[in-house]
């Protein structure tokens, strides 16, 4: 028997990265997974990996910062699954730019991807937790977010801030509903958003020099979080912000 048994756990970007790492997470405690991403190509490795494991997975593509899509997507699971009971926001963007030179297609897709997406999923998918009798949802932010910051990332630092402030406000209001909203908030992860970064020696040895840990962190170290806030375990936890970063940022 898994932790999540029975459970319906709906991933946002599962396609690929830590996305990906969380969907299987998921999916080895039990949990039938709703994987999304941009398109279908983007979900075959993730859903034949879980069904490859044994476990339940199905592909739901769509764009999680247009409306209508997102709305789509719900219905494709619910049909397919009854209703969602885990939600991770985890479909993200990052564009590199100084301020001066950032386009505004850039910061409006940033915003729309990191901050609106999640905003629709967990207004439409709060109501669904509600009419059964609650659920748990996890933001996928980054310690950019917090005090930490990151240059030239104007537009992905305020995306980020605004979702930890989001997921607060939501903790806040889906109580009354048995609903508990976290925030996962990793360091430098191995995956395809940090490419540039881990294949320059000079960065990579200025970041290494302030982790306490040593290391970037894996997917896994992501997952295993996003795994226990989802758990009973974590019944009491809601409103938090988690740091994942071998405690490169310490508040
Ligand atoms: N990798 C890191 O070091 C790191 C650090 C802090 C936070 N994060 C956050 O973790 C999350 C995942 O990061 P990753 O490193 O796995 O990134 P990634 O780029 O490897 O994967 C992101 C996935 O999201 C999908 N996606 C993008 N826009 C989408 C949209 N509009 N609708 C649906 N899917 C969409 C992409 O197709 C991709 O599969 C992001 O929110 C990111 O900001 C990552």
């Amino acid at each position: 028997m898994g932790e999540l048994d029975g459970k319906v756990a709906l991933i946002t970007g599962a396609g690929r990265g830590i996305g990906r790492a969380i969907a299987l997470a998921l999916a080895v405690e039990g949990a039938q997974v709703a994987a999304n991403d941009l398109t279908p190509v983007n979900l075959d490795e993730t859903v034949a990996a879980i069904q490859s494991a044994g476990g339940a997975a199905a592909s739901f593509p769509a764009d999680v910062a247009n409306k209508i899509a997102v709305q789509a997507m719900l219905e494709a699971v619910a049909e397919a699954y009854g209703g969602v009971d885990i939600l991770v926001n985890n479909a993200g963007v990052e564009p590199h730019a100084q301020l001066m030179d950032l386009g505004e297609w850039d910061w409006d897709r940033t915003l729309a991807v990191n901050l609106k997406g999640p905003f629709l999923l967990m207004q439409s998918v709060g109501r669904i937790m509600a009419a059964r009798g609650g659920g748990v949802i996890v933001n996928i932010a980054s310690i950019a977010g917090r005090a930490h910051g990151l240059k030239d990332r104007s537009a992905y630092v305020a995306s980020k801030m605004g979702l930890i402030g989001l997921t607060r406000e939501a903790a806040r209001e889906l109580a009354a509903y048995n609903i508990r909203v976290n925030a996962v908030c990793p360091g430098v992860i191995a995956t395809e958003m940090t490419a540039g970064l881990r294949k320059d020696p000079e960065m990579m040895a200025r970041w290494l020099a302030d982790i306490p840990s040593g290391r970037l962190g894996e997917v896994s170290d992501v997952a295993d979080v996003v795994v226990f806030l989802c758990s009973s375990a974590a019944a009491y936890i809601t409103g938090q912000a988690i740091n994942v970063d071998g405690g490169k940022v310490m508040s």
